[in-house]
């Protein structure tokens, strides 16, 4: 089945207030003529305001890189999944496995910001992938199907989820997934998704992990890849824009 594609950008914590506004506007300015596909940016917090002004009357989403599971309190350095929406977010990325491992944070937390994002009516992008001592261990499907899992939150659909399969070896390290591995994994990810979501068939399964313009059409190629999820490639308008122009229409 053909389904719309996600261009998801990551800027993770890189850019400043000029550089984010330059990005911005360049990619507001392909959105305008470019009907094809979606396209998210996810700017680090302090960036979100300014950038959400750039994108104002835009086809250009804008998403948080995470969120707190409660909706307001005290807890410091956190932002909020209504805030984000407050802003004119309307997605956001959850249990990255950068947040996975710089802040602990197991499937049952990014379950619950992925509730939380649900409940605030963002689409939450929830990512899930192996490490590279799992895969050689044999256990890559195993973790992956255990992290959809235990990260999905109940009344996850193809409306208010993407899920983004990132191995984590392939992240920022210039190393991509082989597309037969590529294509094991989301075939594997679509069954459970079809298994635990009520339209898992019908929902985005993005790859991310080191996605450039060179190797982005043939990974958007791929069987049951929806889409990219785009860090370091994404922080140069004509890499992501190369990028989204790979993508199958
Ligand atoms: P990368 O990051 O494209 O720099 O590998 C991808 C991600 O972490 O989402």
């Amino acid at each position: 089945m053909a389904v719309r594609p996600l261009i998801a950008g990551n800027w993770k914590m890189n850019l400043n207030l000029a550089n984010a506004r330059e990005l911005a506007t360049a990619l507001v300015a392909y959105m305008k003529q470019e009907s094809g596909l979606d396209m998210v940016v996810c700017p680090p917090a302090q960036l979100l305001a300014p950038v959400a002004v750039c994108l104002e009357g835009s086809s250009l989403g804008l998403g948080g890189q995470d969120c707190h599971a409660q909706a307001s309190g005290a807890h410091t350095g956190d932002i909020s999944a209504p805030m984000l929406r407050d802003i004119g977010c309307r997605y956001v990325i959850v249990g990255h496995s950068e947040r996975r491992a710089d802040h602990g944070e197991i499937d049952a937390v990014v379950k619950a910001k992925a509730a939380a994002a649900h409940a605030a009516g963002l689409i939450a992008i929830i990512c899930v992938g192996e490490t590279e001592a799992e895969r050689d261990a044999g256990g890559a499907t195993a973790v992956v199907e255990q992290q959809l899992r235990g990260s999905l939150p109940e009344g996850a659909t193809a409306a208010n989820t993407v899920a983004a399969y990132e191995p984590v070896w392939a992240i920022g390290t210039g190393k991509t997934a082989t597309i037969g591995d590529v294509v094991e994994m989301h075939a594997h990810a679509r069954n459970i998704l079809r298994e635990i979501a009520g339209d898992g068939g019908a929902l985005r399964v993005l790859y991310g992990g080191s996605v450039k313009p060179n190797n982005a059409a043939a990974i958007l190629a791929a069987a049951e890849v929806s889409g990219a999820l785009v860090g370091g490639a994404s922080l140069v308008a004509e890499d992501f824009i190369a990028i989204a122009n790979a993508a199958p229409k």
